[in-house]
């Protein structure tokens, strides 16, 4: 037997195991969903979960003495469990969020709007998605902190010297995206986060596009934050993941307040619960939790190395297609080694929003925009791009097809 993780997944026999992509579509052929940067399909197994969850276990967490209280508590933290482990982190230090926005938003209320002075700088990147850019925009003009931005080169990647030069002393937060939703960039995060802590500055990555896609090892980057949410890796919306150092959370104080996150609650004031339910005020998202818990068993089973290698072969095969397809323009990397499986793209003479309504007509789903990163787009000098993003049950029919559907699209739009 060779190592596991050197076989190659199968994403045909993958796909069974998702409903929406086994079933038939309304006017016939395949769903070539190319659009999992935005929300990935879920496996049925994460569905049952959620489901059984409901009519086996359905009660508040950590509230009731009663046996099925406890068996909802004991599925919702095993969701805790598994979320942790997929990352390498201790599950103190893994809170619950809405969504890796809200998670992003939670440091930034509670530790930057308390600790930032004027003057501090935080340190983002010109392909971060709004949500790693807005936040510290309004803390900054709560504070009177300075946002600066590192730039991207032509091809895509981060400007590292620039980088370097931008960080400094008065630097309190570095924030950077591991993975770009709109160029599919991988970053040096750990790197960066070696240069940042450097000068004694706080780090956060953004995770969200790496960890449904590859092994990520929170340890070994070392930031003190990362966060990643749910519905991009085979969970279900409404939770997301911050994964803090949790010293940094015993010290900060709580983003919202209400029940469950107390210890205490008097007239005169409150105390807090310990970490990490001091950061989930309220009823949490719990069938959500059993359901992302399922999914990351769900992820192992399938193993992130082997996500990994099939989406680089992915990407690759994009590429090649694209270059088939006359008067296209590709943006970020060509190297599959240093690359995501998200790729962006123009036609020539057709406008993006064009070109994701014919892909449709074919059944082939990309997304067309800013992807949330209008920074970028402004430094790439476009106003949107269309986006064709693979995970682990793309086919190469699926990459044909977009192949396919974009000749036959330019022609439409009498490009050609
Ligand atoms: N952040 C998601 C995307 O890139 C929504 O599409």
């Amino acid at each position: 037997m060779g190592n596991p993780a050197q076989i190659a997944l199968d994403p045909a026999a993958l796909r069974a195991e998702f409903p929406i992509l086994a079933a038939p579509r309304p006017g016939g052929g395949a769903l070539h969903y190319l659009d999992s940067a935005a929300t990935s399909q879920k496996p049925q197994r994460v569905l049952h979960a959620m489901d059984a969850y409901y009519r086996e276990a359905n009660a508040n967490v950590h509230r009731g003495v009663y046996h099925l209280a406890a068996e909802a508590t004991d599925r919702f933290e095993a969701g805790r469990d598994a979320a942790a482990r997929l990352v390498n982190h201790p599950r103190e230090g893994t809170v619950f969020t809405k969504n890796a926005t809200e998670a992003i938003n939670l440091v930034a209320w509670a530790w930057g709007a308390r600790e930032l002075r004027a003057g501090d700088e935080i340190v983002l990147t010109m392909m971060e998605h709004h949500s790693n850019t807005v936040p510290w925009q309004l803390v900054a003009a709560m504070t009177g902190a300075v946002v600066r931005f590192c730039p991207v080169t032509p091809e895509g990647d981060l400007d590292m010297d620039a980088l370097r030069g931008l960080i400094g002393p008065r630097t309190r937060m570095v924030a950077v995206v591991h993975v770009s939703n709109t160029l599919g960039t991988i970053n040096p995060v750990g790197e960066i986060v070696d240069m940042a802590h450097a000068e004694g500055s706080l780090t956060l990555v953004d995770a969200t596009q790496s960890v449904p896609h590859m092994p990520v090892d929170a340890a070994a980057i070392g930031s003190d934050v990362l966060v990643f949410t749910g519905h991009k890796m085979c969970g279900p919306t409404g939770i997301g993941v911050l994964a803090a150092v949790p010293g940094l959370l015993r010290e900060m104080e709580p983003f919202l307040g209400g029940g469950e996150m107390i210890s205490d609650v008097t007239t005169d004031g409150s105390t807090w619960n310990d970490i990490p339910w001091k950061f989930e005020a309220g009823t949490p998202p719990i069938a959500e939790a059993v359901g992302l818990g399922e999914a990351v068993r769900f992820l192992e089973d399938v193993g992130p190395e082997r996500i990994r290698a099939h989406e680089q072969e992915m990407a690759h095969a994009m590429i090649d297609a694209l270059d088939e397809v006359p008067g296209l323009t590709l943006y970020g990397s060509r190297d599959p080694q240093r690359r995501g499986a998200s790729v962006s793209f123009a036609l020539d003479g057709v406008h993006p929003h064009d070109i994701g309504q014919f892909l449709d007509s074919r059944g082939v789903c990309v997304r067309a925009g800013h992807h949330c990163t209008k920074p970028l787009m402004r430094a790439l000098g476009v106003q949107s791009t269309a986006r064709a993003s693979a995970y682990l049950y793309t086919t190469m029919d699926d990459v044909l097809a977009l192949r396919d559907s974009l000749v036959e699209c330019r022609q439409w739009f009498g490009a050609a």
